[in-house]
């Protein structure tokens, strides 16, 4: 991307780098056990490009969110054990982010070395971008390397504050995610489709403003597809409508039928409706129109499925947020996976997924390998899809 510089352009032979990676994973619930790896992974080519060059490397993330107070089961420990399994090099793991004992490990690594520094959120000073936090974190190296694409919506310490006091450059990862995300929203080939899903329209509107005039169709699923159902004059049963958002919907479905640059929309024709909101719920096929009284809208039906595989398999790009139903529960999970098979099978086409929920259903349904960018950034994706700038990415841009 345009002024960022990039880990290529940075003299690091021999340096020591602080690299912020997002290494913020999930654990199986009660355990040390990370239960997805993949933002691990995706650090390993910034991390080995280092190794290949001597350098010296100190990686730093966050974990959670133990809001400036130390945590014990968010120590970083479990992090840096996989990490050193996937490098297969040692990780040696401090119990600090900065002061002397952290500066000590830092001097005593090897060229190719790695350290892992403790949780940056233990310390109030990282998310409070302060200043003397982020001088302690620079003085431990002569390059900063950005890898953490999740967390550059944030404007923390080892975000922004840290990359105005060294030489600073974007990572692989996040040079792939700007890359890619960008492309699509700059440049994309046409048609260009988004499918917006999720419990919320709210969490969705700064996309929707965003995207409306750039696609060329946009699909509509999910928990929010109940508001815009209502907004079209249904009833949704007790399905979760925003009722303030009405209004928001309508407009969305205004300017689609004005067609006037805006984009073509599809609202689901039917519906998975449950008798309650569980797993083991009794569940039927209800028309969009026709939603009984008592029961809640908990995937989108097979001919919305259908038709949406129909309009997004003319796309030359797809970008995805937002699930199309309860997905975890395998009785909804129908339209989340006709959705990720349809992009799956789109070989010609760019096809991208935003982090988070996203991400985790692909996965789960072994297609990760079949899209062509997955994003590893919840959060980020999303409000870089907003068009919004990130904190952490315009940091690097201000880099001298
Ligand atoms: C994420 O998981 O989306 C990032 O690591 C950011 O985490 P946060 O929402 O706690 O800042």
């Amino acid at each position: 991307m345009a002024n960022v510089k990039s880990i290529r352009d940075l003299d690091v032979a021999g340096k020591t780098a602080l690299v912020r990676v997002d290494y913020n994973v999930p654990f199986r619930p009660g355990s040390a056990d990370i239960s997805d790896d993949s933002r691990i992974r995706a650090s390993l080519p910034t991390l080995r490009y280092l190794q290949e060059r001597s350098c010296r490397i100190i990686v730093c993330s966050h974990l959670g969110r133990p809001k400036g107070r130390v945590v014990e089961s968010l120590r970083m420990a479990p992090v840096s054990r996989r990490l050193s399994e996937l490098l297969g090099t040692p990780v040696i793991q401090a119990r600090q982010c900065v002061g002397e004992e952290a500066a000590s490990a830092a001097a005593s690594l090897a060229p190719g070395g790695v350290l892992a520094l403790e949780n940056l959120r233990f310390h109030p000073g990282e998310e409070g971008n302060d200043a003397e936090f982020a001088r302690g974190l620079a003085a431990l190296a002569d390059v900063y390397i950005n890898d953490a694409f999740g967390a550059a919506h944030r404007a923390h310490a080892s975000t922004t504050a840290v990359a105005r006091l060294l030489p600073s450059a974007s990572g692989f990862l996040m040079e792939r995610e700007l890359q890619f995300l960008g492309d699509a929203l700059d440049a994309p080939e046409r048609p260009f489709a988004a499918i917006l899903g999720g419990a919320k329209v709210s969490d969705k509107i700064g996309v929707l403003e965003n995207l409306m005039d750039k696609v060329d169709l946009l699909v509509i699923g999910g928990g929010m597809a109940a508001t815009f159902i209502k907004a079209q004059g249904h009833s949704v049963g007790d399905s979760l409508v925003e009722d303030d958002r009405l209004a928001f919907a309508r407009r969305i479905m205004d300017a689609d039928a004005d067609r006037d640059g805006y984009a073509n929309i599809l609202i689901p024709d039917d519906v998975i409706a449950a008798d309650a909101f569980a797993a083991d719920a009794k569940a039927r096929v209800a028309s969009a129109s026709a939603i009984p009284d008592g029961w809640r809208i908990m995937d989108i039906g097979p001919q919305a499925a259908r038709r949406y595989a129909d309009a997004l398999g003319e796309c030359g790009t797809v970008i995805w947020n937002g699930p199309m139903g309860v997905f975890e529960w395998e009785a909804f999970s129908q339209g989340t996976a006709a959705v990720a098979n349809t992009l799956a099978g789109m070989e010609r086409a760019t096809t991208i997924t935003g982090g988070g929920s996203t991400a985790e259903a692909v996965a789960a349904l072994g297609l990760a390998n079949r899209m062509t960018h997955i994003s590893s950034g919840g959060g980020a994706s999303l409000e870089f899809m907003e068009g919004r700038e990130l904190p952490g990415v315009a940091a690097l841009m201000d880099n001298r």
